[in-house]
């Protein structure tokens, strides 16, 4: 099994300055924590490169918050996987709901992105959750599959062997509602139950090794409740990623469940 892992999103937010100062703290604690856990964190595309430069030698991770299914053209104001892994992006989020929504994504451009990532040889985190019509309408699962559904129809079943899922009820984002244990635990459950009823055969089932990262309202002061449940991998952070005593305590937490004394 790999490491649990924690991705900071920083959405719109942040400046070379302010970037400067919090990877100039988070730097040196996340690294003491990279034995049990795996961090990335996801800036502006502007800022790729700056950050991109004060992770090297770190083992700390890039990601970038989209990308452009296409591969390369007239698509102005669009950036491709080739150009995000030339600046050693390791993960790319694909799905966001913030983009979904705001930008209306289609589950099909968001499988488009998906293969991108992949064929770009970096790690596609696919976001996928409910907003609270959906959850009230009893729409959950459904909706989630659907999403889930989009990826297998564009790159098969096997394209969730190099993937991570990230499930982000759309209402706990940025709302400081968290999911309660039992509805994460169940969406985790279900997830993976889903994607194993497509597997014609055990050896090809990935469900098992895919990592699945909750997202939504995470904070220091919930992290280790969350971490802590069943089939839960790791977190992908929004706003408590910008500060960087937040971001540090939630690692650590991440990095005590994984099993293991956290050195000062
Ligand atoms: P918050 O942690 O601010 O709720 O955002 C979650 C999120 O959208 C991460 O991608």
């Amino acid at each position: 099994m790999t490491k649990p892992l924690l991705i900071g999103n920083w959405k719109m937010n942040g400046n070379l300055q302010l970037n400067q100062e919090l990877l100039s703290r988070l730097i040196p604690k996340l690294q003491q924590l990279q034995k049990h856990i795996d961090i990335a964190v996801c800036p502006p595309t502007p800022y790729l490169f700056q950050v991109c430069d004060a992770l090297a030698c770190t083992g700390l991770m890039l990601g970038a918050q989209t990308v452009s299914e296409y591969a390369s053209g007239a698509h102005t104001g669009e950036v491709s996987a080739s150009m995000l892994s030339e600046f050693k992006c390791r993960y790319v989020l694909v799905g966001h709901s913030e983009r979904r929504l705001k930008y209306r994504e289609s589950s099909a451009a968001v499988a488009a992105k998906f293969e991108a990532v992949q064929s770009a040889a970096m790690t596609p985190v696919l976001c996928v959750g409910e907003t609270l019509e959906e959850r009230a309408a009893g729409e959950t699962r459904l909706i989630i599959e659907q999403q889930l559904q989009a990826i297998i129809d564009q790159v098969g079943l096997a394209g969730f062997e190099e993937a991570i899922v990230a499930y982000e009820p759309v209402w706990a984002i940025g709302t400081g509602e968290v999911a309660q244990a039992s509805q994460i635990e169940s969406v985790h459950q279900s997830i993976r139950a889903f994607l194993s009823s497509n597997a014609p055969s055990k050896n090809e089932d990935p469900s098992q090794q895919l990592p699945i990262v909750y997202g939504g309202s995470v904070k220091s002061s919930n992290a280790a409740e969350i971490f802590n449940l069943t089939g839960v991998d790791g977190g992908l952070i929004g706003g408590a990623s910008l500060q960087a005593g937040e971001f540090i305590h939630i690692s650590e937490s991440l990095a005590e469940t994984a099993g293991s004394l956290v050195s000062e």
